[in-house]
């Protein structure tokens, strides 16, 4: 038998092995695992088959009764990532005992959706999600077990959809030391109030179009009383602020009672109406709230139109920042997914790099004692002394009267006009408000909303 006279191959797992390797193929991909195949987990498939670079390898679809979800496009439009053996299932735990590095959880709301990702990340598996209810709840939790168990969860996609704003949080602008955030994060509520801005039409009728048009859902409390916003702002807190925040410590007012005449006073004022979720650390107190404000027609805020989505953030060194784009939809809620799942499997391949620890967040003392101007819109039946009795009551509590103003034209049982206020603390304002809600002539509590200047 000749001998052979070639050269024994290196040890397959030798660094000299390793290197050629790697200059010559990219390494094995990334076993992805999707649980969730609604709007958002369709439209992550379709990007991963119509525009995978190969690293990442879709090995599970999870959804409940399954059968009625299978695709044929997603075996078959298969260029590198999705291959036709891609499992169809129901049954989560066989994906999570299953070899798969990254699960993507896109069930939404807290159960089971919570335990999902727990119990991914205990053993190991990185996450990617897209839930603010969870993130919002959880979120420094989930850091901290992630880092222990030495793997990722990321959640790029649960505040403002497509807007890249918590990359941008967590890596962009984490050199900074930033103090405020604020934010048009309800695409719903934007809807509704530049309609009614610019159609004048009731409240009533441009919740019914929004819903028609499926921006708002049957029932659209959490968007319109602020449940919504408030999540996703206690989750930028927490990337941005490094601050724990409970959703519902967070201050909310409602947008219903906003009236189409009062974008009528708001112009008169330069102003228009948007809900608007803000935070502001000060020292060991972030002061924070969600509500309709009043803002200059002609500021990012007051330009923002239909259901976007727009975060200006305020740093010590780097000044203001702003983010604007698709708060919502499966697409762009897709990219932010498919971004955050490529910003895994880098840092798995690289391996395991980490994001940083949530081990610097500090649990803040929640205020809403925000000091502004203030808009007040009274709605009256017409009766002689009511501008001085109210005056009466400002003057009492110490509060400035800026301006009134009272258009023509409306019937004098139902007599809107409007009341603003110098600059002062909203805890000043409010023995002020709880007077006049007694007031015999008022025929609807007082509107009072924020100006941001
Ligand atoms: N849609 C957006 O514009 C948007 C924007 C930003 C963030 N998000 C977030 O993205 C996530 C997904 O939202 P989505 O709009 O895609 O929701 P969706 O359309 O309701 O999809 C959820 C999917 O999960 C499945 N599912 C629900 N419970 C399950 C369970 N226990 N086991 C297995 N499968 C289950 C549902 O199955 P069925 O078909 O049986 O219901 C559905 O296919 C949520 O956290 C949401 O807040 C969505």
């Amino acid at each position: 038998m000749p001998k052979r006279t070639t050269k024994p191959a290196a040890n397959a797992s030798s660094p000299q092995a390793r290197g050629a390797r790697d200059a010559r193929e990219p390494g094995p991909a990334c076993r992805v695992a999707l649980i969730g195949f609604g709007t958002v987990g369709r439209a992550v498939a379709k990007i991963l088959c119509e525009n995978g670079n190969g690293a990442l390898r879709l090995t599970h679809i999870c959804n409940r009764d399954v059968e009625r979800k299978k695709q044929a496009w997603v075996s078959s439009n298969v260029p590198n990532n999705i291959p036709a053996d891609v499992i169809w299932t129901d049954d989560v735990q066989s994906v999570l005992k299953s070899d798969v590095q990254i699960v993507i959880e896109l069930i939404g709301g807290l159960h089971p959706a919570g335990e999902i990702v727990r119990n991914a990340l205990e053993s190991g598996k990185s996450v990617v999600t897209a839930n603010k209810q969870l993130i919002a709840r959880d979120g420094p939790d989930l850091l901290q077990l992630a880092a222990r168990k030495g793997c990722q969860i990321e959640f790029g996609a649960s505040v403002a959809g497509g807007v890249p704003v918590l990359p941008a949080l967590r890596t962009g602008l984490c050199g900074d030391r930033l103090h405020g955030i604020a934010g048009i994060l309800n695409g719903t509520c934007n809807y509704i109030l530049s309609r009614i801005e610019n159609a004048r039409i009731p409240f009533s009728e441009a919740l019914e179009e929004a819903q028609a048009r499926g921006y708002a859902e049957a029932d659209a409390s959490e968007d319109l009383d602020g449940g919504d916003a408030r999540a996703k702002l206690a989750i930028l807190a927490l990337a941005g602020l490094h601050t724990r925040v409970a959703p519902e410590s967070i201050r909310a007012r409602t947008i219903r009672a906003v009236d189409a005449v009062d974008f009528d006073y708001a112009a008169e004022l330069e102003c228009t109406i948007r809900q608007i979720s803000r935070a502001d650390l000060k020292g060991s107190t972030l002061c924070a709230e969600v509500g309709p404000c009043l803002v200059p027609t002609n500021s990012p805020f007051g330009r923002v139109q239909r259901n976007l989505n727009l975060v200006l953030t305020s740093g010590q060194y780097g000044g203001d920042m702003a983010f604007l784009g698709a708060g919502a939809g499966g697409d762009p809620t897709a990219v932010a997914v498919v971004s955050d799942l490529m910003f895994v499997a880098q840092s798995l391949s690289a391996g395991g790099g980490k994001r940083e620890v949530a081990s610097n967040v500090s649990t803040p003392e929640i205020s809403s004692d925000f000091e502004t101007p203030w808009y007040l819109r009274f709605f009256v039946r017409d009766q002689p002394g009511i501008v001085a009795r109210l005056a009466q009551i400002l003057a009492a509590h110490h509060l400035n009267i800026d301006s009134l103003l009272q258009k023509p034209g409306f019937e004098k049982a139902s007599l809107p006009f409007v009341i603003t206020l110098e600059p002062c603390h909203d805890s000043m304002l409010h023995p002020a408000l709880q007077e006049m809600a007694g007031l015999d002539f008022a025929i609807r509590p007082c509107l009072c909303l924020p100006i941001l200047r």
